[in-house]
């Protein structure tokens, strides 16, 4: 899939679905919170996540007194909608509208990436190379990655899109050597119309 017609794809989802009635949707990210808590880093932290949509994420981390947050996707509309959801708080975060697989960030930059249910849409081997490349420049030495795919047993497909479903291991693979697993842990999310979807979150060291 080319990037115009992923950016066409997801534009067309955002306009025709409200925030809180697509599937991947949850009031707050509490995994990912819980695992950024817990690696430590200061509130000064540059913390970026990749197709963050309108979720929540961004806006909990200043909650929690975070700085220096960059939220990317590809949809201006899901980046505008999250503006407006977060009203006067928009203005303390970074948006970026690009493609994650091309997408110009700048080298050594960012102390956390953070990407849920985006990578599992990646399903040519290039792309995902190209992700991992864009990855890797533009976090620190030691920075971390966390990232949240459906896990093996988790759904085929979201958003009418074909997906690939991995083990820690299997992510891990995608990464390279240049990325440690540090923590794994699995999620049943409850899609808004009760269905159980299991997600796998990994944390990677960049080394
Ligand atoms: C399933 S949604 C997840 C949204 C959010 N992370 C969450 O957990 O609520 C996937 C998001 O990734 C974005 N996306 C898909 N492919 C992308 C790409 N190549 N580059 C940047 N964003 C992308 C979509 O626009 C969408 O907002």
């Amino acid at each position: 899939m080319s990037s115009l017609e992923r950016k066409s794809h997801w534009d067309r989802i955002y306009k025709t679905k409200g925030p809180s009635e697509v599937s991947w949707y949850k009031d707050h990210l509490e995994t990912s919170l819980r695992i950024v808590k817990k690696l430590g880093v200061d509130s000064s932290a540059r913390i970026i996540d990749v197709g963050g949509g309108t979720s929540s994420f961004a806006l909990d981390l200043i909650k929690e007194g975070f700085k220096n947050i960059t939220v990317l996707d590809i949809s201006p509309v899901a980046l505008s909608i999250a503006k407006s959801i977060f009203g006067l708080d928009a203005d303390k975060i970074v948006w970026v509208e690009g493609d994650v697989t091309c997408v110009n960030l700048p080298k050594d930059w960012y102390d956390i990436w953070h990407d849920r249910a985006l990578f599992h849409f990646l399903l040519d081997p290039k792309e995902r190379r190209s992700y991992v490349r864009v990855m890797e420049n533009c976090l620190k030495k030691g920075a971390y990655a966390i990232i949240a795919t459906f896990a093996i047993d988790g759904p085929p497909k979201c958003s009418g899109l074909d997906v690939i479903r991995y083990t820690p291991y299997t992510l891990q693979n995608e990464l390279g050597e240049g990325f440690k697993l540090i923590e794994s842990v699995g999620e049943k999310h409850i899609t808004p119309w009760g269905t159980e979807q299991r997600f796998i979150y990994c944390c990677f060291k960049k080394l």
